[in-house]
């Protein structure tokens, strides 16, 4: 499916993450783009996907990353949201960007696919928390397997068939 990672970073650390999601959604086979929110004015033409990512900013995403998706009106496509945080602060369940994207895009209707992925910094500047990088490219492999599946995409259950009207209320043909 045709999708693109879409991330902010100030110091780095996030756009590692971006790419080892881009990486392992690539290896998966998708159709997909890497771009830097600020090389974006709109969400580019056609996907079928998006995977939105920023720094953490007092336990919200990053100003760039919601002064785009302020502007995002639709389609409403499928997503996974990411964010870098703070390793030590993780444990104990604070608010971080990956939450913050997730909360905005499922307001406008989009589709999410799998749970926000959380990666930790040792500092604000980083570096990333020991293993975060792998982590990052099983999460854009795991996107993939959900895309592949027809789980994302199913219509909801068929109702049964509405039982024709007989006998009473029903004209005879003439
Ligand atoms: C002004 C400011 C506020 C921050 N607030 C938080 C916060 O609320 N929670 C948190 O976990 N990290 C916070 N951080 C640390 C960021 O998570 C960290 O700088 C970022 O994840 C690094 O990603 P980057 O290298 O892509 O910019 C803050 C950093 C700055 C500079």
């Amino acid at each position: 499916m045709k999708g693109s990672v879409i991330y902010h970073s100030r110091y780095g650390n996030c756009k590692q993450i971006a790419n080892a999601i881009f990486e392992g959604l690539k290896e998966s086979g998708q159709d997909v783009t890497l771009a830097d929110v600020g090389t974006l004015s709109a969400l580019p033409k056609d996907l079928e996907f998006v995977v939105v990512g920023s720094p953490t900013r007092a336990g919200h995403a990053s100003g760039p990353i919601r002064k785009f998706l302020k502007k995002v009106d639709g389609p409403p496509l499928k997503f996974a949201a990411f964010g870098t945080a703070l390793a030590k602060w993780l444990p104990k369940g604070d608010a971080t960007a990956a939450e913050g994207i997730s909360k905005i895009l499922k307001e406008k209707g989009f589709i999410e696919i799998v749970p926000p992925l959380r990666s930790g910094v040792a500092g604000r500047k980083g570096p990333l928390a020991e293993g975060e990088l792998e982590k990052a490219k099983a999460f854009g492999k795991a996107v993939a397997a959900e895309l592949a599946s027809d789980r994302a995409s199913a219509p909801p259950a068929a109702a049964p068939p509405a039982a024709a009207p007989q006998g009473d209320g029903a004209k005879p043909a003439e």
